[in-house]
Order: structure tokens, then C-alpha cells, then sequence
């Protein structure tokens, strides 16, 4: 007998992109969007339409161009938010809305002041207008993880009563374990008389790094759709990751009642392109994604696994995509090569102009290395459209460094602000610090920074640096990426990016914030 589908419903789009300094741009998310597509993901939550204009567009052109996976919006349980979700969806072939409430004592009473009688009368009204806009109803009992339970139940009743078709249960706050969480879904479906007329959904957080076994456990009392994001972004410690999820999932059939449909040969690139658009790097050793997560080092092992794969390999690097990275292009391939290219990536390019100038820069990296991989052209696209996607009031023009033995690093940089060309020299600990300090002098932005990070994009000292920085000024945090295969000029255009994107304010509302709904 065939398994129960197991519905996976990704948020790297939406709570993802809650992570501090994670924000996308528009066409950043449809990059992800139309990957997370090819996976075969079942819904894509591609964003909060009310939060900013871009987040509306950014939904809207998704639902316009994703056919295959269910495209969802989500809205805080009021009457603009949901308006606003059913106008940025009202394109797509499928639409989901997925609105939600608080429902445990503290978030009623300290930050949305309401009474409990309130929230389940907002709860029917969202779930019963979102119906107007899709058939295709979510609603989350927020920081469900800390709710009293008999209310949750009543809560739940009232919104399948609505027409809400899935109920979500949020650990907001990851603060249970998989034994508690499990059995809240248990008791959930058990008590609520019209359970049966939903879908219940895992969505849960990683405070405790306890979210893929929560999620795991939600499944086996009953759960049929999880929450989950690639490489576990998301709010604080994260989301599930849909990877984990997923390969557990596969690999444990043994064990769990329920399949999966993705292709999971996917897993990878999609790990790579989130990990590249958001700067956020995957560790070494995380499970499935990470570069170790296949790589046997000790002696021991190596031979273990050449007479025999299963004696330490229960997946093979194969079935996430591992292998297949194949040379796509390189110094001698043409315009209409690359354009190909770009299509199987589903890379959009608007018009011949900027596939012209895309094209200039994969000639110019093609010049310094030799293969190219199809990394290489996410990163290189990245870097350029995040320079076309809004007018960025500082340019990078040149930059010069040098160092030598026993000699202090010295860097001079020229930047063009406002039309007028300018120039700093400074030392610094190293290359990249005297960078960093040379482009202070002309900018002083006051602004801190929080993260360096280098990794590369492919294998090899010719493959691309990729370079990720975040900078924070008066509370507000952002990321900024670039890449060469010169790891200083990576540096300097990833810092310059980031200046950038803190003097292009582009505010938004954080869906978990209540401000009078
Ligand atoms: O963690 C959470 O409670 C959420 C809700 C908006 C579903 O992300
Ligand atoms: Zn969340």
C-alpha cells in the first residue's frame, strides 16, 4: 500500500528572510522561487505582501511566474493585511493565504492586548475573509508551542468551521521538545471535533536545535504538511531544514509513515543559491548540505566505505545532488551558450542590453578561470543584479593593495559618489582591513561591523570568492555580498554592497510584530 504524502511547504522566502540581514530582492526571490519550483516543493510561502511595496512585488511576480508548486502569502489576521495577500496572489494557478493570530496568554495579553474571546472572533473574521480571495486557507495559532491547549482546540474548531483547510501549529519561540510537540498534534487532532476536515502542519523553530525533531515527531501523530526552509533559515536559530526534513523522510522509510515527492537531486543547488543570495554560509558540518557532510576523513572510514558504501554512508551524495557538477562553460563559450545557460538555471534576463553586460562579465571571469560552474554564474548574476536593482549611491572604481613580508598592508581605493570621483590610502592588519578602513575615510558610515565571511564557490584557488559582510547602524542590520577570484576586490565590493543597502532604506513591517491590525 502506497504512503500518506507528506506536504512540504517552504518558507525560505518568508521567515527565511526574517533572519537579520537575510532581506532578498524581487528577483532574488524569484531565483529561489522558480529553484525551489524545479524541487518539486509543494507550496512556496513567497513572502508577507504588507510588509514593504518590494515584498508585494517580489509575491506578486512569483505567483505570476511560479505554475507548478502552490504560491502563499501571508497576513497578519486583519482586514488589510488579507486584502493585500489576495491582490499579490490573484495571478497565481494555485494560491494559498496563511493568516494568522497569537493565542498563548502572554502574546494575548502583553502584545496584543486582547482577550481571548477577541482573538477567536479575529481568528473566524480572517479565515472567513481570506476565503473570498482562495479556497486554499492556512491559519496559525501563534506561539501555539506555549498555548493552553483546550483553547487551542477551540481556536482550531472555529477556524475549519471558517474554511481554513490547513491548521498550522508554531513552536514561535522553539521551546518544546519532540515528545511535547508530538503529542500536542496527537491531542489536536484527537479533541478537535472537525480535525478531520484540515490538514495539521508543523512549523517549528530552532531555539533549542530541537525543530527537525519536533517536525519529525509532529509527523508521527499526524501531521501531513511541514513548515521548513533550506539550509534552516529563518527567525533567530532558524526554521526546520527542508533538507533534513526531507532526507530523513527518504531515508527512513522504515520508520515513517509518510513519503515525500521532491527531488531531492535539487537539494543542492537550492542549499548553494540560498547560501550565496543571502551571504548566510552553511557550516562544514551541518547534515546534508554542509562540505563534510560526505566526506570521510579518517583512514578507517575511507577504506570502510570503498569495500562497502553502507558500512558509514546510510545516503548516497548522489540522491542531493552532490555529483552532478558538471563544467558548464568556460573561456571559449559563446553569447548564446551563456543565454542557454542562464535559461536552465532559470535565470531571467530582461532585456539584450543586460544580457549583454551579463555576458562582459562572464568573459571577464572567464578570462581568470578557466571552468566556470553553473555557482559561478549564480554568484556572477547575483553581483550584477543586485548592482542594477537599485541605484547605488556609491561605486566602486578602483582599488589597490598591497602587501609584503615584514611590510604594514597598505590599501587605496577610489569610489564615485553622487558623480564625483573620490580617493583614500590606509594600513590595516591585513589587505582587507586596509581596504575596509580606505573606504571608511571617504564614507565614514559610522556603521558596525558584525560578520566577515569568505568561502568559495567552487573548488580550487582560481574558483570565485564569495564574500559576505553585515553591517549595523542605530538597530537596523544588513548584508552585503560580492565576488571575484581577487579575494581583496570580493571584499571591498561586498562592503561597498552593503553601504549601499543601509543608505537605501527600502523599511518593512515584521509580520510578528503587532501594530493594530
Ligand atoms: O513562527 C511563527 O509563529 C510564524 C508564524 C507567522 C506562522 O512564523
Ligand atoms: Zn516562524
Amino acid at each position: 500500500m502506497s504512503k500518506e504524502k507528506l506536504i512540504i511547504f517552504d518558507t525560505t522566502l518568508r521567515d527565511g528572510e526574517q533572519s537579520p540581514g537575510a532581506s532578498m530582492t524581487a528577483e532574488e526571490k524569484l531565483r529561489i522561487a522558480k529553484a525551489l519550483e524545479k524541487m518539486k516543493v509543494d507550496i512556496i510561502e513567497a513572502g508577507f505582501p504588507i510588509s514593504s511595496e518590494g515584498d508585494f512585488l517580489g509575491v506578486q511576480g512569483i505567483a505570476r511566474a511560479v505554475k507548478d508548486s502552490v504560491v502563499c502569502g501571508l497576513a497578519r489576521a486583519g482586514e488589510l493585511d488579507i486584502k493585500r495577500a489576495g491582490e499579490a496572489l490573484k495571478d497565481a494557478n494555485a494560491s494559498r493565504i496563511h493568516t494568522f493570530i497569537a493565542t498563548s496568554p502572554l502574546h494575548m495579553r502583553e502584545k496584543l492586548q486582547m482577550s481571548p474571546e477577541q482573538v477567536l472572533e479575529q481568528a473566524i473574521k480572517a479565515v472567513k475573509l481570506a476565503r473570498n480571495f482562495t479556497d486554499d486557507v492556512e491559519f496559525s495559532p501563534e506561539d501555539a508551542g506555549r498555548s493552553d491547549l483546550d483553547f487551542l482546540c477551540r481556536v482550531i474548531e472555529a477556524a475549519i468551521k471558517a474554511g481554513a483547510t490547513t491548521i498550522n501549529i508554531p513552536d514561535t519561540v522553539g521551546y518544546n521538545l519532540p515528545q511535547q510537540y508530538g503529542e500536542t498534534i496527537r491531542q489536536l487532532i484527537e479533541r478537535v471535533p472537525n480535525s478531520d476536515k484540515a490538514i495539521f502542519s508543523t512549523h517549528c523553530h530552532n531555539d533549542l536545535g530541537m525543530a527537525v525533531a519536533n517536525s519529525l515527531a509532529g509527523v508521527m501523530n499526524g501531521a501531513r504538511q511541514v513548515e521548513c526552509s533550506i539550509n534552516g533559515l529563518g527567525e533567530r536559530a532558524g526554521n526546520a531544514a527542508l533538507e533534513e526534513i526531507v532526507m530523513a523522510v527518504r531515508t527512513r522509510q522504515d520508520m515513517v509513515p509518510v513519503n515525500v515527492d521532491l527531488d531531492t537531486t535539487q537539494i543542492m543547488t537550492c542549499s548553494r543559491l540560498v547560501a550565496g543570495i543571502t551571504g548566510f554560509a552553511v557550516q562544514p558540518n551541518k547534515a546534508i548540505v554542509g562540505a563534510n557532510a560526505f566526506a570521510h576523513e579518517s583512514g578507517i572510514h575511507q577504506d570502510g566505505v570503498l569495500k562497502s558504501r553502507e558500512t558509514y554512508e546510510i545516503m548516497r551524495a548522489e540522491d542531493v545532488g552532490l555529483s552532478s557538477n558538471k563544467i558548464v562553460l568556460g573561456k571559449l563559450s559563446g553569447r548564446s551558450a551563456f543565454k542557454d545557460r542562464l535559461e536552465t538555471l532559470n535565470i531571467s534576463i530582461d532585456s539584450e542590453e543586460e544580457l549583454n553586460k551579463a555576458f562582459r562579465r562572464f568573459k571577464d571571469l572567464a578570462d581568470k578561470k578557466s571552468k566556470i560552474f553553473d555557482e559561478d554564474i549564480h554568484a556572477l548574476v547575483s553581483d550584477f543584479k543586485m548592482e542594477e536593482s537599485f541605484a547605488e549611491a556609491i561605486k566602486l572604481i578602483s582599488v589597490k593593495a598591497c602587501s609584503e613580508t615584514g611590510e604594514i598592508p597598505q590599501a587605496s581605493i577610489t569610489l564615485l559618489i553622487d558623480e564625483e570621483e573620490q580617493s583614500a590610502s590606509s594600513d590595516g592588519g591585513g589587505l582587507v582591513d586596509a581596504t575596509f578602513k580606505a573606504i571608511e575615510k571617504i564614507v565614514s558610515s559610522d556603521a558596525d561591523l558584525q560578520l566577515y565571511a569568505v568561502s568559495n564557490v567552487t573548488k580550487g584557488t582560481d574558483s570565485l570568492g564569495e564574500v559576505a559582510v553585515r553591517l549595523e547602524k542605530a538597530g537596523r542590520i544588513v548584508n552585503g555580498q560580492g565576488s571575484d577570484t581577487d579575494i581583496v576586490l570580493a571584499s571591498a565590493k561586498a562592503y561597498i554592497n552593503a553601504l549601499n543597502r543601509l543608505l537605501n532604506p527600502g523599511e518593512r513591517i515584521h509580520p510578528q510584530t503587532y501594530s493594530g491590525i
